[in-house]
């Protein structure tokens, strides 16, 4: 018999993580794999999925306009014990540390499926950093019975959190499978930027940075763009209306800022080649512009990514406007400290996760 193998996938980082997974199970003749899509998010999931051409065997379509945390787990809950019924899989695989995976893990020990956790073990430390996502991801791993770790460092955190050793596994990072099939071929990034100055690729969604963190960083971002006339700021901004408003507010009606929908998954790849660094507080963004040789500096205090700052490619610069105005222009103007950051490293994989964890997908006897 086939082992039936749900990947369930809510959001946009989810989709490019989990998509190396669904295509390397897809060539197993032990696996009858399919995709649920809770569709925490919806437009910018739906890019993500017909760019890797997964059309979901099951779609929730949860998202509203601004949703809360409770309702949004509610909803998750009830809609994911129902689909569960209906799949009735051998085996679920959620990736991350969205309210769609601590939900799926919640619903898997309730239905007593097994639950097996892709980029398992990344910590902060600190419960509410990042808000609601580290204590998202220490329910996941308390119910996972199978840890894909990225990194050696996650493989500890999990070990210190007293998961047995026999069920993590240390693969890398799908996103780098991910990236590397993407970014192979050079593509025209469909935006119409002034490529005459230096491209500075920006993104923000962090739930901790609502209000006036965020926007004390679009503000010092406004002020980086007005003293240095040599740069073209590019932001992609999250349709998330606690980030849209204080990005126009803030960003808005600049000649040389240019603010835009969510990017697809493949034109972003592109702008991030060709940028000359990266301002986010995204994630996948702090493992992703690495691999490409971009400097990063992270609109956070505390990173559960510890390994770029190690290699001296990421920096945490926080949301104060004097920090984030330092380190960018240090990375503007002083040609040795960009070198030095622009190294082309790439700590989180080597583009063979997914193949590793569908290999111990394959030998497990769950
Ligand atoms: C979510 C995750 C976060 C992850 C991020 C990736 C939670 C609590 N948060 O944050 O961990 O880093 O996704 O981007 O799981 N919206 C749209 N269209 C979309 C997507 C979002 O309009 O395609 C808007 C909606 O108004 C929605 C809001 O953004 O209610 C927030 O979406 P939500 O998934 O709750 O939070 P994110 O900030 O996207
Ligand atoms: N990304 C994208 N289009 C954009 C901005 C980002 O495809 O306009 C990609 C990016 O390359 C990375 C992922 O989205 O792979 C990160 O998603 P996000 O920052 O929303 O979430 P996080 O990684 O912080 O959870």
């Amino acid at each position: 018999m086939k082992k039936r193998i749900l990947c369930v996938i809510g959001t946009r980082p989810e989709a490019i993580k989990m998509a190396p997974v669904v295509l390397a199970l897809r060539k197993c003749p032990w696996a009858e794999v399919r995709v649920l899509a809770t569709a925490q998010h919806r437009q910018m999931l739906d890019q993500v999925l017909s760019l890797f051409d997964i059309v979901p065997d099951y779609d929730l379509d949860i998202m509203q306009q601004d949703q809360g945390l409770t309702e949004l787990t509610s909803r998750l809950l009830l809609a994911l014990d129902d689909a569960f019924g209906k799949a009735s899989p051998h085996v679920v695989l959620a990736q991350g540390d969205t309210t769609t995976v601590m939900t799926v893990a919640l619903a898997c020990f309730y239905r007593k499926i097994p639950f097996a956790h892709v980029e398992a073990g990344l910590r902060t430390g600190d419960l509410v950093n990042p808000f609601p996502e580290e204590m998202n991801r220490v329910v996941a791993s308390r119910l996972a019975v199978l840890h894909f770790a990225p990194t050696r460092s996650a493989r500890e955190n999990l070990l210190r959190e007293n998961i047995p050793a026999g069920d993590i596994h240390v693969t890398g990072n799908t996103v780098i499978d991910a990236l590397l099939l993407t970014a192979e071929k050079d593509r025209d990034p469909g935006v119409d930027m002034d490529t005459s100055r230096r491209l500075v690729v920006m993104t923000s969604h962090r739930r901790e940075n609502f209000g006036e963190p965020m926007k004390e960083a679009f503000s010092a971002i406004r002020t980086l763009v007005e003293r240095n006339d040599d740069i073209w700021l590019l932001y992609p901004v999250h349709p998330n209306p606690n980030v849209t408003k204080p990005a126009h507010e803030i960003l808005g009606e600049h000649p040389r800022i240019q603010l835009v929908e969510p990017l697809d998954y493949a034109p972003f790849v592109q702008v991030m080649k060709m940028a000359h660094m990266i301002i986010s507080d995204s994630g996948g963004i702090q493992e992703e512009a690495p691999a490409l040789g971009k400097p990063v500096l992270v609109l956070r205090d505390e990173t559960e990514r510890p390994e770029a700052v190690e290699a001296g490619v990421v920096k945490l610069v926080g949301t104060r406007k004097e920090s984030i105005l330092r380190e960018a222009e240090r990375l503007l103007h002083d040609e040795k400290a960009y070198k030095k950051m622009a190294r082309g490293v790439s700590p989180y994989g080597d583009g063979k996760a997914a193949e590793r964890i569908v290999s111990i997908l394959g030998s497990c006897p769950r």
